[in-house]
């Protein structure tokens, strides 16, 4: 009764989704993006969400993490342009002045990925979703420190629009309910939450739900077990965020991210089979896999 409309995605659905570019178009066409991610032990987050956002063809990335793992972000993702954070090992309170300033004249901005869940960055993203009017992709540890303080999604005050990109897990823990329930009523969860929150809702796993706030969902039929491995979640959300940067409407960033992220791993499964790839490789097949769309 609440779904309006459901659709599942398809080559020719996403397709019109795809942004055009310029024969003319230079970098700075193309979307600046603002990733926030890492952390000591997860500085692999940051870097495989930073290679998805250059393979999905942002214009110019730039990459805030903590101190200590910058120089590793720096040389795994030599495109992008680093900025540590003012704290050692997680980002903390003092990192806001960083994220807004580099936030000026960026298109998208994505946090999450790794970061830890330092307590105090909750009054940073708190921030971030009051007066950061950028379109907002919040994965991971980001949902996870929301999940401890669900008001903050609350009372939208009209800024950039927001995508969440929870797994299971992820998504229990911000609704407060157990994997099992969340898992039994995937599509009307997503939709429900994605009204209330007035956000664009990525419920991940065997067919993501897409969910848009005005209660339209797409289910995603491509990609296949062998994404089931560390770090291919890492490699959607850069991927989203590149999308979101060279102009795309959140919902259609979000169906394109979604849906070329398992046709990459589609593609790696004609070799590998289901098991045995990784989000690496992931990340490099983004843009064949978009490719075969065009
Ligand atoms: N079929 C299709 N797609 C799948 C399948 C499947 N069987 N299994 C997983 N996927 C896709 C999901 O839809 C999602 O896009 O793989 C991706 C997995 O993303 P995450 O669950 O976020 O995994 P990842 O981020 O790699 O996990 C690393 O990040 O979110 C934290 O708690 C998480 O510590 C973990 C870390
Ligand atoms: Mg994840």
């Amino acid at each position: 009764s609440e779904a309006i409309a459901n659709f599942v995605l398809t080559d020719r659905l996403v397709s019109s989704f795809l942004p055009r570019r310029l024969r003319q178009g230079h970098k700075g066409q193309h979307g600046r993006g603002i990733l926030v991610a890492g952390s000591p032990g997860m500085s692999g987050a940051a870097i495989l969400a930073g290679r998805a956002a250059l393979r999905t063809g942002v214009g110019l990335l730039q990459i805030i993490a903590p101190r200590q793992i910058s120089p590793l972000v720096d040389e795994g993702v030599v495109e992008a342009t680093v900025w540590a954070g003012p704290e050692e090992e997680y980002l903390g309170l003092d990192s806001w002045t960083r994220i807004r300033e580099r936030c000026q004249g960026a298109q998208a901005l994505a946090v999450g990925p790794g970061l830890g869940q330092n307590p105090e960055f909750l009054p940073v993203l708190e921030k971030v979703l009051q007066s950061i009017s950028l379109p907002l992709v919040l994965d991971a540890d980001a949902l996870n420190l929301v999940a401890a303080a669900p008001d903050i999604l609350a009372g939208r005050q009209g800024h950039g629009s927001r995508i969440l990109t929870p797994h299971p897990g992820e998504m229990a823990r911000l609704c407060r309910l157990t994997v099992a329930e969340v898992q039994a009523n995937r599509l009307e969860l997503a939709i429900s939450k994605a009204v209330e929150w007035e956000a664009t809702v990525v419920l991940k796993g065997a067919t993501t739900v897409v969910a848009a706030p005005d209660g339209r969902a797409f289910l995603n039929p491509s990609g296949n077990p062998g994404l089931g491995a560390g770090g291919t979640g890492d490699v959607l959300t850069g991927s989203i965020l590149a999308w979101l940067a060279q102009g795309v409407d959140p919902v259609e960033a979000a169906c394109l991210g979604v849906y070329i992220h398992g046709k990459a791993g589609d593609l790696l499964a004609q070799t590998y089979g289901f098991s045995g790839y990784t989000a690496g490789e992931v990340a490099d097949m983004l843009p064949r896999a978009r490719r075969a769309l065009e």
